[in-house]
């Protein structure tokens, strides 16, 4: 009894979280192979409890231009009490303290409506017009959320910078690139966030097929996703590339998220390995502001980007969330997720009304008997 309870105490007490931050590359160890990677998780201010050495790699870029920080969210943890954002900080020193910082961009955060969800960004920023030798650039992930609240619910990633007064020849091409997307962005205008009236929710039990590309990476997986408000779970089951490997791009996966335990079970079917991590709050699957999910309405009965049919479409920075324009009374349907910069899609076909057995959100006896939390 007393190792059991052992065990369970150390399950529920396991965070996860993550970014995970390579251009410029950030300090210490750096792995993005899979979701909830140990080395994008780093909690305290100001830099995730990782110090700047003297010799450590410094990446080097010409003050007061643009450049292109590049990183991954390795896990997702929106929050609809109060969605956090992302943003990108600069401050002088080898190790400067958390006033020091300056933000100089910050984005909404985005709910993809699973955890295990990992996001490249690529975000343009400018450089102060300063020369350093010994200088930081940090990302961090401000999630608001209280489910992954050790050492606080931010987390932070930095990487040590020099800025020089002369033009670096290895990243000419980033920062000519970053420069010409900063001049495009300034002309779009700002708009007040709003609710609209065509902004709704998915119905409270559905099931939904998928398919998910990035064309960059060649990467495909399809799947189905369960969802089920009712009884607080969902269940997504996905074949990635040619599912053949045991990798997040090459695999077979199945997951279980009982937010009612707060567990989720990440069941690799090649490895016959399952993990378990801390799952967030439940989050409904809504489009539009009015259900905080920091999206703008942008039009209603336009054509669905990769469907036949019509979609209404929100937009939250970079992406844009489509849901099909015809509504049953149970809710509006999912239709897709697409990626203005760089064609990344989701699509959801053939969604179906529940309830569902309740067997399809019951982990299979390896998870329940011998998951293994991933800290
Ligand atoms: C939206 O956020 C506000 C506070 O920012 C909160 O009071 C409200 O409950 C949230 N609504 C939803 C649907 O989560
Ligand atoms: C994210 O970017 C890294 C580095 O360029 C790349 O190796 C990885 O495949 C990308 N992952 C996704 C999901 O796009
Ligand atoms: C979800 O978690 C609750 C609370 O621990 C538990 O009672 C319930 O049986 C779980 N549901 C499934 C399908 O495992």
């Amino acid at each position: 009894m007393f190792k059991l309870s052992l065990i369970l105490i150390s399950i529920v007490s396991l965070t996860v979280g993550h970014i995970c931050v390579w251009q410029p590359r950030q300090r210490g160890a750096f792995n993005i192979d899979g979701p909830d990677s140990d080395a994008c998780y780093r909690k305290p201010k100001p830099c995730g409890g990782i110090s700047g050495s003297k010799n450590g790699k410094r990446t080097k870029i010409q003050a007061g231009k643009a450049y292109t920080v590049e990183f991954q969210q390795n896990l997702n943890h929106y929050y609809t009490n109060n969605p956090g954002k992302l943003d990108i900080s600069f401050a002088v020193g080898l190790n400067p303290v958390e006033n020091d910082f300056r933000i100089l961009k910050s984005i909404n955060d985005y709910n993809p409506m699973n955890q295990i969800t990992q996001t490249n960004f690529s975000m343009d920023i400018r450089l102060p017009k300063v020369t350093c030798k010994q200088c930081v650039l940090r990302v961090r992930y401000v999630t608001n959320n209280p489910a992954e609240n050790d050492h606080g619910t931010t987390f932070h990633q930095c990487s040590d910078i020099e800025l020089t007064s002369k033009p670096i020849k290895e990243n000419e091409k980033i920062v000519k690139q970053a420069e010409q997307r900063i001049l495009n962005e300034n002309k779009k205008p700002n708009i007040p966030k709003e609710k609209n009236l065509h902004d709704c929710c998915a119905p409270q039990s559905f099931l939904t097929f998928f398919v998910h590309h990035i064309p960059q990476i060649k990467f495909y997986s399809s799947g189905v996703i369960y969802y089920d408000k009712p009884s607080q779970q969902m269940r997504v089951s996905l074949i990635a590339g040619d599912g053949e490997s045991n990798k997040a791009q090459n695999g077979k996966f199945d997951m279980w998220m009982n937010f009612t335990s707060g567990l989720q079970y990440y069941y690799n079917i090649h490895d016959k390995i399952c993990y378990v991590l801390g799952l967030d709050y439940f989050n409904d699957w809504c489009f539009g502001n009015k259900y905080n999910e920091s999206e703008d309405f942008v039009a209603k009965d336009v054509k669905c980007k990769s469907h036949i049919g019509l979609c209404n479409q929100w937009k939250n920075g970079d992406f844009i969330f489509e849901a099909y324009a015809e509504r049953t009374k149970s809710g509006c349907y999912p239709a897709g997720i697409h990626r203005l910069s760089t064609g990344e899609q989701t699509d959801y076909y053939y969604s179906l009304d529940g309830p569902f057995s309740p067997e399809i959100f019951q982990p299979n006896e390896l998870c329940l008997k011998h998951a293994i939390s991933s800290k």
